[in-house]
């Protein structure tokens, strides 16, 4: 078995981890996450202040999964750590220490694509949550629909065009008025919300699409928030309408979300959906998958909140499965605002 520690800094959660295993037979031993709580002051990530929360606390972050796992860094056997993509002042802080790590302890160093530590998140937890799958991704900064053929063999079926799922989450609370990072407050106030009162139009899906079309697989999210600003302008008691605009915005992109899945599902033949990345905490979004594509038998996975939200768990579970494949880095790697997600194959 390979002992490996994972370090995660690409946005606004100091991570690390320490996972245990060989193939798809792995135990996390420990999982340290401290969230940047300076930034809701802000209404957002500031980049600057993300780096300076890093560097202070990358350093007791490792110490710390290494004593809640019951070892020390002479036991590791592999360091790995996301490279890209985020934040690339962020990045740096874990890319150096990481570096650091590996050549003061002379083991090997894996660089992790950010959104392939996604991909592996929920097998953490299940043992089901195994290739090949449906992939929904959505997080602050991504998402992504692929279709997960083995580990490390990724078709990317679509992404959205502007805003992501988060982000249109964030954007929509703030203009309901809620606190950043809006997802869960909004997704609290849509549960009161009344279906149907505001129907908004389900961005990016037509019953004309064919496989192949462009805007098959993709979506979009920025007219949807759009539209959730004319309904809030129009309206004559925003305070009273907010519950059900929220309902209506959360319906919408959720709708859109499902249908997707939907036709990755059918047109693989897959059995299994793994969701992943911050929003698929949202229990009406889980709720509605597994209604989705029941008809095709498919099970749909959900990471708990920890593993769905940015940590250095999956960024472990994927350097081991890098590491497996022998794709080290050297002590000259970088780290990349923007970073093609490796293992991609043609549709
Ligand atoms: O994956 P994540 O923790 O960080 C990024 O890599 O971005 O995702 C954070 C995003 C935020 O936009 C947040 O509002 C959203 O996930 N989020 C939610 C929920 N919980 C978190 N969105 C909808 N419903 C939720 N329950
Ligand atoms: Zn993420």
């Amino acid at each position: 078995v390979t002992l490996v520690l994972g370090i995660e800094t690409s946005c606004d959660e100091t991570s690390a981890s320490l996972i245990e295993g060989a193939g798809d037979d792995v135990q996390m031993r420990s999982l340290v996450i401290l969230s940047q709580d300076v930034h809701r002051v802000f209404g957002g990530v500031v980049p600057e202040i993300a780096s300076r929360a890093h560097l202070n606390a990358v350093v007791p972050v490792v110490e710390q999964a290494l004593r809640d796992a019951g070892v020390s860094l002479g036991d590791v056997d592999v360091v790995a750590v996301t490279q890209g993509p985020g934040l690339v002042g962020a990045l740096l802080v874990g890319v150096c220490y990481a570096k650091a790590i590996a050549f003061a302890s002379g083991r090997p160093l894996v660089a992790v694509h950010h959104m392939e530590g996604h991909i592996f998140a929920q097998s953490l937890e299940h043992n089901q949550a195994v290739p090949p799958f449906t992939a929904l991704l959505v997080s602050g900064g991504h998402t992504m629909l692929l279709d997960v053929e083995a580990w490390g063999r990724y078709r990317l079926l679509g992404s959205t065009r502007d805003d992501a799922a988060g982000e249109a989450f964030d954007k929509v609370a703030r203009l309901v008025g809620l606190p950043y990072p809006g997802g869960p407050h909004l997704e609290r106030l849509a549960a009161m919300g009344e279906p149907g009162r505001f129907r908004f139009s389900r961005p990016m899906l037509h019953s004309r699409q064919r496989p192949g079309d462009p805007d098959y697989f993709d979506v979009s999210f920025s007219g949807l928030k759009t539209a959730v600003l004319q309904a809030l302008r129009a309206s004559t008691a925003p305070e009273d309408d907010a519950p059900h605009i929220a309902r209506g915005f959360q319906d919408a992109l959720i709708d859109t979300l499902v249908e997707k899945v939907r036709r990755a599902v059918q047109l693989y033949g897959r059995q299994r959906v793994v969701l992943g990345g911050g929003v698929a905490c949202n229990r009406a979004l889980l709720q509605a998958m597994r209604d989705g594509v029941a008809e095709f038998g498919a099970e749909v996975y959900a990471p708990s909140p920890r593993l769905a939200s940015d940590n250095a768990a999956m960024i472990a579970r994927a350097g081991l499965f890098r590491a497996e494949v022998e794709q080290f880095a050297g002590l000259d790697a970088n780290a990349y605002a923007t970073l093609p997600l490796p293992g991609l194959i043609a549709q």
